[in-house]
């Protein structure tokens, strides 16, 4: 099968120079979209094709187009950041590449090659450069990779059809207020994802899925909602769209992955960073009852939260049914900070890249 080539055929009409210029003062989370998107079409027999860059534009769907029913749809999250000389960088993108590769495989959905997922991410960026902030924050392109069943039918089948996309939208913080510690709502009762289920692909039908319980958390007065394993209903897994770091001083722990949880590139990058920095950096099984305990004990110094929109943010607040506790006062830990600066300032080019994560641009 012959990787497609993007043809380009950018928008005659893209925003204003001053108009993008007002968007990126205040960017949010996902609210606004650069001028252009890459589609590359798959069918069975012929594999992928027709690679385009056009003007970012809605998709027309047949009502009865399978993704719209049976939810046969995987996505991604990555970022391109501003360097020091204006030139620009993703953060490791052929992380992101494997794992789409492994969740295609997991919705029985066809496998598009790095390469081209890597050249589809580039060539939206090239055109879009103009959209990557240059503020030198944590301001960022988010890339939003993403593929869905285009057969129109309703039989329940894999579909013989798919297109894959790549939208961006530039983006300040995830939550507003910067690193302000985010309040927990642990469910104790919901679950986010089953053994042998699909918790560690990423698709839609796990975001769908956490919106219960996460009304439920907004409902405690909480910002996120903590899940258990859907087994023994004990050991901490994730928050759905971040995953969680324990600190114990110079211990950083983060729970191991199980199937059930989705294996983070800001996660496993952290492994690494905090390595760096001379923590020593280790997964395994955290439960509920140790975060409570080693909290008020004074051993768990901070917890934080991290992954590609949100970067690292600390844990403030933990409620669960019948208890509540506060983690490092209330207020972002020393160690969390230090991570983040490390991780940020690799990401926007100010620190030595030493693993080699930035991709950057022709
Ligand atoms: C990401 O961090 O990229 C996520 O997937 C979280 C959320 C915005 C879906």
């Amino acid at each position: 099968m012959t990787t497609p080539t993007i043809e380009l055929k950018p928008s005659a009409h893209p925003l204003s120079d001053s108009e993008r210029e007002a968007i990126l003062a205040n960017p949010g989370f996902g609210r606004h979209f650069t001028d252009h998107m890459v589609t590359i079409k798959w069918t069975e027999g012929r594999g992928w094709h027709d690679g385009q860059l056009v003007p970012y534009a809605p998709i027309p769907l047949d009502p009865a187009t399978h993704v719209l029913h049976y939810a046969q749809e995987i996505f991604e999250g990555l970022k391109a950041y501003r360097r020091p000389d204006g030139s620009v960088a993703t953060f490791r993108p052929e992380k992101n590449a494997e794992r789409f590769q492994r969740s295609a495989r997991r919705l029985a959905m066809p496998e598009l090659p790095v390469e081209t997922f890597l050249e589809a991410c580039d060539a939206l960026v090239g055109q879009d450069k103009a959209w990557v902030p240059a503020h030198g924050g944590e301001e960022s392109l988010y890339l939003r990779p993403f593929m869905i069943a285009t057969e129109v039918g309703l039989g329940v089948k894999p579909a013989n059809e798919y297109l894959f996309l790549v939208i961006a939208s530039p983006a300040g913080a995830y939550f507003p207020g910067g690193v302000k510690p985010v309040s927990i709502w642990v469910s104790e009762d919901r679950v986010r994802a089953v053994p042998g289920g699909m918790g560690d692909a990423k698709t839609g039908g796990n975001y769908a899925a956490s919106l219960l319980a996460q009304a439920e958390a907004a409902a405690a007065g909480c910002d996120q909602v903590c899940y258990l394993d859907a087994v023994e209903h004990t050991w901490v897994e994730e928050l759905g769209g971040m995953n969680l770091y324990f600190v114990y001083g110079d211990r950083i722990v983060t729970p191991a992955l199980t199937g059930s949880i989705l294996e983070g590139v800001t996660r496993d990058s952290l492994l690494s960073v905090a390595r760096d920095l001379g923590y020593e950096a280790v997964e395994e099984r955290v439960s509920l009852e140790q975060w409570q305990r080693d909290t008020e004990n004074g051993t768990l110094t901070e917890v934080f939260a991290c992954g590609t929109a949100a970067v690292i943010t600390p844990v403030g607040t933990v409620k669960r049914a019948g208890g509540e506790w506060r983690q490092s006062g209330g207020e972002p830990g020393e160690v969390t900070l230090r991570l983040r600066r490390a991780l940020l300032d690799i990401q926007r080019g100010t620190a030595e890249d030493k693993h080699g994560w930035m991709h950057p641009l022709g």
